[in-house]
């Protein structure tokens, strides 16, 4: 054949291949989220096989063993006792709770840690919902968000170095970054779950901290996994609230959704590759049908080509294990 164009011209050695490789993913691209409770033992948990509620000692031997690997930012999931839990989920903003203890611990232990605080009641609202639920089942938009902020001041107290709220209440970007700022905190970042879908892929996250809705959904506040246009709003009214950072979630079935975000704003963009992409893969590599290690890693390339700068993987220590060779 004459061909002018032979593109497997580009292909035929690893240096070259390497030469034209256009993305990468890394360690520094990770941020690893854990799952943490005041238990004495780590807690398996039984749809993220690897994963486990940690107990403080166990969290801080995974922190240290991530650490190790470049891993060098993680986030902070509370499972909360069901005593703990109220209806208006003020536990969310007790100076002495789980995930303000948490941070104290980890900052004094390693003052060079980045923590990520997720934002949201549903681990303290005995309602399961991210926000305050009326009689009616009416999830309160303006009365949650004035909680949210006490939250949010709590967490950067306690040396929380990004907050992330996960909890899709209108406006309460700008009301935390104006809560922060009036309490010294202008240097704490939002990293804002701006186009967060109402997913059927949490369910395992829900199950590692027991707070799965006691009745209704979250169609009301996460978004309809039919919605493109909408997530390129959510976005601008972020951006002009102040966030620092987006973020779409779940990743992986919302590659496109990451690439629009990636195009229409100068913001870092973060993807959340959640529990349930996790245990679709871990599933599918324990019975043999994928070969893990290079699922994985194609998995998060993925998400890096389509517009992520940064993601937050269960398999944070994992891949970075791997990649180093590992
Ligand atoms: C709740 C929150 C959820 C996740 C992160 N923060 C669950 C939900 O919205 O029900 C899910 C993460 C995952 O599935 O890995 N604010």
């Amino acid at each position: 054949m004459i061909l002018p164009h032979r593109p497997r011209r580009n292909r035929k050695h690893p240096a070259i291949r390497a030469m034209v490789r256009e993305h990468h993913v890394g360690p520094e691209h990770f941020i690893y989220p854990l799952f943490i409770h005041e238990g004495a033992g780590d807690v398996p948990i039984g749809a993220m096989p690897g994963c486990s509620r940690l107990s403080p000692a166990g969290l801080l031997r995974e922190v240290e063993a991530a650490r190790a690997v470049g891993v060098h930012s993680f986030a902070l999931f509370p499972a909360v006792p069901e005593a703990q839990k109220t209806s208006d989920g003020r536990e969310a903003h007790n100076r002495d709770g789980l995930v303000p203890r948490t941070l104290r611990a980890l900052k004094d232990r390693w003052p060079d840690v980045v923590l990520v605080t997720d934002v949201a009641l549903d681990p303290y609202n005995s309602d399961g919902h991210d926000g305050i639920v009326a009689p009616d089942g009416r999830i309160l938009n303006d009365e949650t968000v004035a909680v949210l902020c006490k939250q949010a001041v709590t967490q950067a107290r306690a040396g929380a170095d990004i907050v992330a709220p996960s909890d899709m209440m209108d406006g309460r970007v700008g009301a935390i970054r104006l809560a922060l700022d009036a309490e010294g905190f202008s240097e704490v970042s939002i990293l804002a779950y701006t186009a967060k879908y109402a997913s059927a892929f949490y369910g395992p996250f829900r199950e590692a901290l027991d707070s799965a809705p006691k009745s209704g959904d979250k169609k009301t506040y996460q978004m309809d996994p039919a919605n493109r246009r909408e997530a390129l709003r959510e976005a601008r009214l972020d951006a002009a609230e102040g966030a620092d950072m987006l973020m779409v979630k779940p990743a992986g079935p919302y590659l496109d959704i990451i690439r629009d975000l990636r195009d229409a704003s100068d913001l870092p963009i973060a993807a959340y590759q959640v529990s349930g992409e996790y245990a679709m893969l871990k599933a599918a590599s324990e019975r043999g049908w994928l070969d893990e290690k290079r699922a994985v890693l194609e998995s998060l390339l993925g998400i890096r080509r389509a517009g992520a700068d940064f993601i937050l993987t269960y398999y944070a220590k994992q891949a970075a294990q791997w990649l180093a060779g590992g």
